[in-house]
């Protein structure tokens, strides 16, 4: 069996065909979808059919399951979880916000892995900002800033009781559980390299980043709001566009993400898969 990859003609992204993912893979196609993530990023695999004992094989192809905090496994997992909104929903919309999975971890997730179960008509793209395209492109001055700094990361603004997901948060039908954990921070550098590439490239953006390492916050909240305009331009930018059976596998180590709406009246369901952070062996 050979895989068929074919690039989108935006900033990253790549679709995989001839490939079943319902049934076992071999080492060599394991490896060939491998390379093909760490090159394109993002990787959609059309018409599947899985079940969650597929997702959860071809997330274990990758790496160890990563821990997913603050969100409830859907009954009967352990490890995926339902990024799910109902058509009657008024709750503002997960994930809208730019960001990369968990990066306040002490070891933040390599990917994650997305099957499209419902989907809406219209609307409810994701977008994915190429975070090396970005950092390639960065004005000297810019980078001169922000190299060497370590980002404060932490939930808090997302996922503690005060926060966007908060105890004022109503009407969602995702199982989000807020906590005083989420206050927790970590420190990772801005500018780094890809744990597997080498590739470097601009390490989260603000919403899960706090403030600046040694900086005060009135110094860092501009540079980082001057990072965030620069990281998540157009330019940078790939839309992926959903359809019932697509699996969709992406690198948090060189993207950013974010949901869109425009599907007012349609659910949508998506079952998730986190796969842990890299380690050589
Ligand atoms: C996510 O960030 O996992 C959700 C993306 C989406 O709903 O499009």
């Amino acid at each position: 069996m050979r895989i068929d990859i074919t690039p989108s003609s935006q900033t990253c992204g790549a679709t995989i065909t001839g490939i079943d993912l319902s049934q076992p893979l071999s080492d060599t196609i394991i490896a060939g979808i491998r390379a093909a993530w760490l090159e394109h990023h993002v990787l959609s695999f059309p018409d599947q059919t899985l079940s969650d004992d597929d997702l959860e094989r071809f997330t274990l192809y990758f790496g160890p399951f990563g821990d997913d905090p603050f969100i409830a496994p859907i009954p009967g997992r352990e490890h995926v979880i339902a990024i799910q909104r109902d058509a009657a929903e008024t709750a503002p919309l997960f994930a809208e916000n730019w960001h990369t999975d968990w990066s306040f971890q002490e070891h933040p997730p390599a990917g994650t892995c997305l099957f499209g179960i419902t989907i809406p008509p219209s609307g409810g793209d994701t977008l994915f900002a190429n975070q090396h395209a970005a950092l390639d492109a960065m004005p000297d001055e810019l980078r001169a800033r922000l190299n060497g700094k370590q980002a404060v990361h932490s939930a808090k603004n997302a996922y503690a009781p005060e926060g966007m997901y908060g105890e004022k948060d109503e009407g969602r039908s995702m199982d989000i559980r807020p906590s005083e954990e989420a206050k927790e921070t970590r420190l990772h550098p801005i500018i780094r390299n890809h744990p597997e590439t080498g590739r470097p490239g601009i390490f989260g953006t603000v919403g899960y980043i706090a403030g600046i390492d040694g900086m005060d916050e009135g110094e860092a909240l501009p540079l980082l709001m001057e990072l965030y305009a620069w990281q998540t331009q157009d330019q940078f930018v790939y839309r992926h566009k959903w359809a019932p059976g697509m699996l969709v596998m992406w690198d948090n180590r060189s993207v950013l993400h974010k949901a869109t709406g425009g599907y007012e009246g349609h659910d949508r369901l998506l079952h998730r898969t986190t796969i842990g952070a890299y380690r050589p062996s």
